[in-house]
């Protein structure tokens, strides 16, 4: 018989290897697991469970909420607040942090996440998924500010998401590579699917939203002018091109066979860095990517060391295959000497 390995048993093993990760880290993981799989069946039964469509309310960011960006945010809540793992969370979907209540143990991780990522996509029956990213409060001055969540990206314990695609599928890296567990409904558990995943340095496909091209700076139409030249153009090679409109589809096409995924700054929105955030989308994306052989930039440079000033901070993301990513960020910086 093939050895199945859980992701109760892929932690376990884990935590015991060599203490990558405490028990209090295991037990959020788990809760965040255990969150997504209910998310998954909300998300399954669709119309026949009520839960399509808008909720008629507007989050801090000024986007419609749908009734299912509202469950999956209580959903991640009400499963972590009471474990005694978390001192605080933080999600795309309330304007501050939310604090482990008095009734509860405080403990010393912080956990941030994007319930449910490509909303435009509930009511069509396409890919969505659940972002998150972990980190650890370091001072131990009482209480929970926001400020506690102001770590780069490179000080994340844990980062993952769970796409709820054809299949329920989470991806996850404790910094220790990017290991991808699909849930077995029967049986009602994540079972690991593949391990130590890599992304091809080189591709010849690119994930942007095309319709925004005139918005863009000179910079980023270039790299993509020349993608569309193909064959005939200086890259001398064919591209092709994927958008799924959630982040999560984009990342794990590119983490299952490479590609490069870009939301650039535009005009529309000029003071704003970038459409996607900074904390609970682009960081824990990022981290995995790296962990599997790619990188990830804001164009400029590596997201993961941009120091946070605001919890729904915006950022320009460029992340996939090394050699793309390289080549756009180089573009970028060479037109701003
Ligand atoms: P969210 O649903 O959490 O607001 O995120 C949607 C994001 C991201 O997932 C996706 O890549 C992008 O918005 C899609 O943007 P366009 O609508 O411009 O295609
Ligand atoms: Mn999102
Ligand atoms: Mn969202």
């Amino acid at each position: 018989m093939t050895r199945r390995v859980s992701l109760t048993r892929y932690l376990v093993e884990q935590q015991r290897a060599d203490g990558r990760i405490p028990p209090q880290l295991r037990l959020l993981l788990e809760v965040v697991a255990r969150a997504c799989k209910r998310i998954s069946f909300a998300v399954n039964k669709g119309e026949l469970g009520e839960v399509m469509g808008s909720a008629g309310s507007e989050n801090v960011q000024g986007e419609v909420q749908k009734k299912l960006d509202i469950i999956a945010n209580e959903t991640l809540i009400e499963a972590n607040e009471w474990g005694g793992h978390l001192a605080a969370m933080a999600s795309e979907e309330m304007e501050g942090i939310y604090v482990v209540p008095n009734r509860y143990p405080q403990g010393e991780y912080l956990l941030m996440f994007d319930p449910l990522d490509g909303s435009s996509n509930i009511d069509i029956n396409m890919s969505i998924g659940t972002i998150f990213s972990v980190l650890k409060k370091h001072d131990a001055h009482p209480g929970v500010h926001d400020s506690d969540f102001f770590q780069p990206g490179n000080q994340q314990v844990a980062a993952g998401y769970c796409i709820y695609g054809p299949q329920t599928t989470l991806v996850l890296t404790v910094g220790d590579g990017v290991a991808m567990f699909t849930l077995d409904r029967e049986q009602g558990s994540f079972i690991l699917i593949e391990e130590n995943i890599k992304i091809p340095e080189d591709t010849k496909e690119f994930a942007i939203n095309m319709s925004n091209m005139r918005h863009w700076d000179e910079p980023m139409k270039r790299y993509i002018d020349e993608c569309l030249a193909g064959e005939d153009g200086p890259r001398g090679k064919n591209f092709n091109m994927r958008w799924v409109a959630a982040m999560v589809a984009d990342v794990h096409r590119i983490l299952c066979r490479g590609g490069v995924f870009m939301y650039p700054w535009d005009k529309r929105e000029p003071h704003k860095a970038g459409k996607l955030r900074l904390m609970y989308e682009a960081n824990p994306m990022s981290w995995l990517i790296e962990q599997a052989g790619g990188a990830s930039t804001n164009c400029r440079e590596r997201i993961m060391d941009i120091q946070p000033t605001e919890l729904h901070q915006r950022v320009a993301v460029v992340l996939g295959s090394k050699n793309e990513v390289e080549r756009v960020t180089r573009y970028h910086l060479e037109a701003d000497k």
